[in-house]
């Protein structure tokens, strides 16, 4: 029997719209610039990023279902969970691998999705209710770094972040978010993490920077976001695509350069920006992560690393953590 999906909306249009505009005057007024990578989601910034899982140069998406798939029983059955919840569910294209593991336990009972589009997340609960019988799917539209304490409670929950999107946080902002995740957590329930490994610094530049000019054309994709959403007049033509390993932070940061010495329009927050020549403005920090690290920083907000898998050539890993004590 299929159960009727829920959906609690945490974010509607209007919050989007604040944090749209408060995001890009406080980035375009910082120096250096820059602006936050979750606005990359548009459809075209979706779809691109999709083209990008598939690109033979990024290979985390592909490493990440290498591990899922041959570790998800021994996920499964150490979890104990009846409940998925899925942060940053998206489409929810990994989450099946999951779900079909616990239904083999026989446990399996609700899918807890949380993403901040609400479209998304309808899509991917309305067709994961359909796929599993009896699955009861409670969604929540909310933003990572406000709405988390809405995350329903009760059962045994197998918390998830998948994809490496861990990376995106800066340091600080990352120990906040992992300590919401810790509070949300009650004794039984376990986080899944999936996340990048430092290596080779031409791998992971060739993975953010690929001769299809895919990954350029989803950087620029910010700016077409904002033109649309906040009436401005970027010329994406006069951005470059940057991507740079920094060995210090052991990120990759994505910039885009200003062509030439260029004047913006932002109409919807009545702000007007010079850029000069080869000016970067960062769009993306996306972070690796050594084992150790990671563990530390999991110790930091209570959390009790178990284990941690990686992949045939060490490019990416997943690890599964509980409260301690
Ligand atoms: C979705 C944040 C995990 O950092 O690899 C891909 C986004 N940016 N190519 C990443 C991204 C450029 C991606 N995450």
């Amino acid at each position: 029997m299929m159960i009727e999906p829920v959906v609690d909306i945490f974010v509607d249009p209007a919050w989007i719209e604040q944090a749209l505009r408060a995001d890009v005057a406080e980035g375009l007024s910082a120096r250096p610039k820059e602006l936050p990578p979750k606005w990359f989601y548009d459809d075209r910034g979706s779809e691109l990023f999709d083209q990008i899982t598939r690109l033979p140069d990024y290979y985390p998406t592909r490493r990440e279902r290498e591990i899922l798939e041959r570790e998800v029983d021994v996920i499964a059955e150490r979890s104990g969970a009846d409940t998925v919840v899925e942060l940053g569910s998206g489409t929810s294209e990994k989450t099946r691998i999951v779900l079909d593991a616990l239904a083999a336990t026989g446990r399996l009972r609700r899918y807890v999705p949380f993403d901040n589009s609400e479209a998304t997340l309808r899509n991917a609960a309305a067709d994961l209710a359909a796929a599993y019988a009896g699955l009861a799917v409670h969604g929540v539209v909310g933003d990572f770094e406000h709405h988390l304490c809405h995350i329903p409670g009760g059962g045994c929950r197998l918390i998830m972040l998948l994809g490496g999107t861990i990376g995106n946080f800066a340091p600080a902002a990352r120990k906040d978010f992992l300590a919401a995740v810790a509070s949300t957590m009650a004794p039984g329930d376990t986080f899944l993490l999936g996340f990048d490994l430092v290596k080779d610094p031409d791998r992971l530049i060739a993975a953010y920077d690929d001769p299809a000019g895919v990954t350029a054309a989803f950087n620029r994709n910010v700016l077409s976001v904002i033109n649309r959403r906040l009436d401005a007049d970027f010329d994406l033509g006069q951005f470059e695509h940057e991507a740079r390993f920094d060995p210090d932070e052991e990120w990759i940061e994505m910039r885009l350069r200003s062509r030439c010495s260029q004047k913006v329009t932002i109409g919807g927050i009545g702000l007007t920006v010079d850029f000069a020549s080869d000016e970067p403005m960062r769009t993306e920090i996306s972070a690796k992560f050594r084992p150790e690290g990671i563990a530390s920083e999991l110790a930091s907000v209570g959390l009790a690393m178990e284990r941690l898998w990686t992949d045939a050539r060490d490019d990416y890993a997943l690890t599964i953590s509980r409260m301690v004590g």
